[in-house]
């Protein structure tokens, strides 16, 4: 397989395919407001055909691994179908998924059967009356049988993602900790990142890694080898005793660009260079016509577009259409 390198040197192997940008939450820092920029409903943007086609394209390309993001992806129509078919992609060695979990118990299995390896569960907090205050919408109880019923069908590691925010569930960072005591999941904080307009509008919410890192209480090193395995921007650690893992994500006090390996496609068939870029390359004439050659060859040219950091510091990270929604983070 060739090996696509950024003009940075970074190897780009792996692409977030997002497959729907309906969700059947809310969550503020995310969504802007008013229905999904695809429609509330209505057959999703990219057929089934076309999403193969360009991931078939991104392979030859020299992707090896995929994560399916939405929106929300459970909500796309036949999901385990798409998961199959994108499983037995020769030279996709990794296909992975993020969810808000509330679909999961009841897809996990069929998921796991399809070929999918394993999932990332989006969870702020485990009091339901803040969900409904972060998100609209959900209970975290249908989310953490989701997380056990992904477990049990062996869809490992699972992680969970925690976006922190200041006065709403910052607090429930030592409760979140106690979850990788009780379980063996991978507990990752993620400090808010003002992409798109609701994202930057949220900003005020931001707790700085080392504030978070403060409130976990003791932490240790993982012995070499111990990090779950992925291919992210998470920083590991573990709370002594523990099954799982905590790991941080920052993308303005650390800065994760230098390991930077990935692509992203939106669901409307945007490839997107950059979380917080405002380049992309549409895809859907090239699908369309069928062009394979041209396929392969916009993965190259995104990979070429692909800018040495963000500059979310600036302020330069508001993409028009690439919000994070219809990007899936
Ligand atoms: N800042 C930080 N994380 C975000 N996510 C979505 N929007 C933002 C944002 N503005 C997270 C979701 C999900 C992951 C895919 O991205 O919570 O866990
Ligand atoms: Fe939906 Fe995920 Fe966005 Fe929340 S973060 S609104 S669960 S797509």
């Amino acid at each position: 397989m060739p090996a696509l390198i950024d003009p940075f040197g970074r190897r780009i192997d792996y692409l977030r395919l997002s497959v729907t940008d309906r969700c059947n939450l809310r969550c503020g820092y995310c969504r802007p407001a008013g229905p999904a920029p695809g429609g509330e409903s209505g057959p999703p943007a990219l057929s089934d055909d076309e999403v193969l086609a360009a991931v078939r394209a991104a392979v030859s390309a020299g992707i090896s691994k995929v994560r399916i993001t939405g929106g929300e992806p459970l909500l796309r129509p036949d999901l385990p179908r798409l998961v199959r078919r994108l499983a037995s992609l020769p030279g996709l060695a990794d296909l992975s998924l993020t969810t808000n979990g509330l679909l999961l118990a009841g897809m996990a299995r069929a998921l796991r059967a399809a070929g999918l390896g394993r999932v990332n569960v989006s969870l702020d907090t485990l009091v339901p009356e803040r969900l409904r205050e972060i998100a609209g919408a959900g209970h975290p109880g249908t989310v953490m049988t989701g997380i056990r019923a992904a477990l049990a069908e062996g869809l490992s590691p699972v992680k969970v993602n925690v976006v922190v925010m200041a006065g709403i569930n910052d607090s429930e960072v030592p409760d979140f900790v106690r979850l990788t005591r009780e379980m063996p999941v991978h507990v990752r904080f993620i400090e808010l990142m003002p992409v798109g307009e609701a994202g930057a509008s949220a900003m005020g919410r931001r707790v700085p890694l080392d504030d978070i890192r403060r409130r976990c209480g003791p932490l240790e090193p993982l012995a070499p080898g111990g990090e779950p395995s992925g291919f992210g921007p998470a920083e590991y650690v573990r709370s002594p005793g523990c099954l799982g893992t905590i790991g941080f994500i920052s993308a303005l006090s650390r800065g994760f660009c230098g390991r930077c390996n990935r692509l992203r496609l939106t669901s409307q068939g945007r490839l997107v260079s950059c979380l917080a870029g405002e380049e992309g390359l549409d895809l859907a004439p090239l699908l369309g016509a069928g062009d394979k050659g041209g396929l392969a060859e916009a993965f190259r040219r995104a990979a070429e577009m692909k800018p040495l950091r963000h500059r979310m510091a600036e302020g330069a990270c508001r993409p028009r259409e690439a919000v994070m929604c219809s990007m899936g983070g």
